[in-house]
C-alpha cells in the first residue's frame, strides 16, 4: 500500500514520565507509528506514518489503557528514547501511548535487516536464488542470537506494560518468537499475532536450519490466536507446523476441506514454560481491506488535484488531442514487488499492438525501501534501467512511453490512482498487496485491474479482475490488452465490484475484529 507521512509535529521536548497505568490492550510492531529526524540544532523532529496498522491502531483512539510498543529505527528515534525514556511525548504521537525500545543499533541491525528481512522475509517470499543462497553457518547464528535478543526486548517491555489479562497483538515477522517469550513470563495475557506476509509451504519453509524452522513456528505456537492475511497462507503455516513439528506432539485440527472460516480451526502444541501443558492456538483468517473513506477524502485535497496537473502533463495527449490511456503502477520497491518483469510485460504488450503506441503511458511509481540492503539497491537500479531502456527503445519524441517516478510522494501517488484506466499489480508473492484494493476504489475512470495471483488481494478480487502468473510476461502482455480493450460496460460493472471488495473489511474493523476475538 502508499501510506502518507503526516505533518511533521514541532520539537520535541522532554516529556514527563511518571509510573503509567498497566495497559489493557497492547500492540507490538518493529516499526511504530512515528519517527524522529535529528535537526544539526539538536531539536528532534517527529513524523507519524501512515498505513493499515496505524490507521487500524486508530480505533483504540488515545486510550490511555491503550499502548504501541515498537523500536527504535534510526538516530533520531534512539535520541527520542534517551530524552523520553522510550515514553514518548504523546504531542508527537497523537496522543497515542507509545513505548519505543531503544536496542542496542548492532543487535537492531542483525535481527531487522539479516534475519527478519534477509531471511524470513526471502523465505515467505520465496525469493533466493538457491544454487547459491542460502547457506546458514556460524555468522548466521550471531544474528539469530541478535533476533532471539530483539525479540525479547519486546516480550519484556510487552511483560512489564501490560495488565493482568490483557490483550497483546504482535505484529509480523519481527517478532516471531515474542508470543512463546511472553506467555513463558506472563501466562495471564491474551496474546494474538498476525502475519502481514505470504507464509512458506513447507518444503521452502524447510530451508531454515531444522532448529530454527522449529523455534520459530514454537514462538508463535506461544500465542492464543494466529492472525493471516488469507486461507492460503494459513493454511501454509499449518502444513509448516505440521512438517516441523510431528515429532513435538502437536496435532492439527482443521476442517476436511481446509477452510478455516468453516468453524474455528486450531493446532495444540505442548508449551514449554509456565504456560497450559496442552496448549490451544486459533488460526484465523483478516483480510485487511482499503480504508475506502480515507481514500475519497484525502484524495480530493487540493494537493492531489495539483499533482493531477503535473501528471496529465508528462503523460501527454494523442496527435488528434485525445486523453492517452494509462495503466498504473505503485509500489514500495520490493523484491517481491516484480516491476522489473511487468516492464517487460508492458514492452512485449507495445510489441504486439503497435496501434497501442502513443495511446498509452505506463505510469509506474517505484518508492524507496530497504535500502541499507545491497540486494534492494540493486533492484532499484535494475527498474530504472528497464524502464529508460522501454522510453529509449520505443519513445517517440512526443511520447514517453514509460513515467517513472522513484520518490515517495503520497499525493502523487492518488492522482495516478484517479487516473488509472488500469492498474497493475503483478508481485511474485505478496501477503496481500493494499494498491490492487486502493486503485479501483479511487480510479474515475473505472479501471481494469490485472493482478498476479500470488497476491493474496486475489483471493477477494480474482473474479473480476484479469488474473495473471506473475512470471508469464507474454500472458502478462495479454492481459494489458484485454484491460485496455475491455467494452466499456463490463470494465464498469467489474470496477464497481473490485471497489466494494476492496473496502469490505476497513482496517480500523479489521483491528477491533482481532481485539474482540482475542477476548472472547
Ligand atoms: C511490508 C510488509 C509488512 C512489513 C513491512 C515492513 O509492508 O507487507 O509485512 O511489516 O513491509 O516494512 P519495513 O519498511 O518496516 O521494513
Amino acid at each position: 500500500m502508499v501510506t502518507e507521512p503526516s505533518e511533521a509535529s514541532g520539537p520535541s521536548e522532554p516529556a514527563a514520565t511518571g509510573t503509567p497505568a498497566p495497559a489493557r490492550v497492547l500492540v507490538a510492531s518493529n516499526r511504530g507509528p512515528v519517527s524522529y529526524t535529528r535537526h544539526d540544532d539538536g531539536t528532534l523532529e517527529a513524523r507519524r506514518g501512515g498505513g493499515g496498522l496505524v490507521s487500524g491502531l486508530s480505533a483504540i483512539g488515545s486510550d490511555d489503557d491503550a499502548i504501541w510498543v515498537c523500536a527504535a529505527l534510526g538516530e533520531g528515534d534512539r535520541e527520542a528514547v534517551r530524552r523520553t525514556e522510550g515514553r514518548l511525548d504523546p504531542a508527537d504521537t497523537g496522543g497515542q501511548r507509545v513505548r519505543m525500545l531503544g536496542i542496542e543499533p548492532e543487535v537492531y541491525a542483525a535481527a531487522y535487516n539479516d534475519v527478519a528481512n534477509s531471511t524470513l522475509w526471502f523465505v515467505h517470499h520465496m525469493l533466493y536464488q538457491t544454487p547459491l543462497e542460502p547457506s546458514f553457518g556460524p555468522e548466521f547464528r550471531e544474528r539469530w542470537a541478535a533476533y532471539e535478543t530483539y525479540n525479547r526486548a519486546f516480550a519484556e517491555a510487552l511483560a512489564q506494560e501490560a495488565a493482568e489479562g490483557a490483550a497483546v497483538l504482535v505484529q509480523d515477522y519481527h517478532l516471531a518468537l515474542v508470543p512463546g517469550m511472553l506467555r513463558a513470563l506472563r501466562p495471564d495475557l491474551r496474546i494474538g499475532h498476525f502475519s502481514h506476509t505470504p507464509w512458506a509451504p513447507p518444503e521452502y519453509f524447510r530451508l531454515l536450519p531444522d532448529d530454527i524452522a522449529e523455534r520459530l513456528l514454537l514462538g508463535l505456537l506461544g500465542a492464543d490466536r494466529l492472525g493471516f492475511l488469507t486461507r492460503r497462507w494459513a493454511g501454509a503455516f499449518k502444513e509448516c507446523a505440521r512438517a516441523v513439528l510431528a515429532g513435538r506432539g502437536l496435532t492439527a485440527h482443521w476442517p476436511d476441506d481446509g477452510a478455516v472460516d468453516g468453524g474455528p480451526p486450531y493446532l495444540t502444541c505442548p508449551r514449554a514454560g509456565d504456560g497450559p501443558a496442552d496448549g490451544r492456538t486459533y488460526l484465523a483468517v483478516h483480510g485487511l481491506g482499503a480504508d475506502g473513506d480515507f481514500l475519497r477524502e484525502r484524495a480530493h485535497r487540493p494537493d492531489v488535484a495539483e499533482r493531477m496537473v503535473t501528471l496529465r502533463e508528462q503523460i501527454g495527449r494523442t496527435a488528434d488531442g485525445a486523453d492517452r490511456k494509462t495503466i498504473v503502477r505503485v509500489d514500495r520497491t520490493e523484491l517481491s514487488k516484480n516491476i522489473v518483469r511487468g516492464l517487460l510485460a508492458y514492452r512485449q504488450f507495445l510489441l504486439d499492438h503497435p496501434e497501442w503506441r502513443e495511446r498509452v503511458v505506463h505510469v509506474a511509481f517505484a518508492y524507496p525501501s530497504r535500502q541499507d540492503l545491497a540486494v534492494y539497491r540493486d533492484y532499484t537500479a535494475e527498474v530504472r534501467r528497464t524502464a529508460d531502456a522501454v522510453n529509449a527503445e520505443l519513445g517517440t519524441p512526443g511520447w514517453t512511453p514509460v513515467v517513472l517516478h522513484v520518490l515517495d510522494d503520497f499525493a502523487r501517488s492518488l492522482a495516478a490512482y484517479r487516473l488509472a484506466d488500469v492498474a497493475l499489480v503483478n508481485p511474485i508473492r505478496d501477503g496481500m498487496n493494499l494498491v490492487a484494493k486502493e486503485i479501483p476504489v479511487l480510479s474515475e475512470r473505472a479501471c481494469a485491474l490485472v493482478l498476479s495471483r500470488e497476491a493474496g488481494a486475489c483471493a477477494e478480487l480474482g473474479e473480476d479482475a484479469l488474473v495473471v502468473n506473475p512470471y508469464d510476461i507474454g500472458a502478462t502482455a495479454d492481459a494489458l490488452h484485454e484491460a485496455l480493450t475491455m467494452p466499456a460496460a463490463d470494465r464498469a460493472d467489474r470496477a464497481k465490484r473490485l471497489a466494494a471488495a476492496a473496502t469490505a473489511l476497513p482496517p480500523q474493523r479489521w483491528f477491533l475484529d482481532q481485539l474482540e476475538a482475542l477476548r472472547a
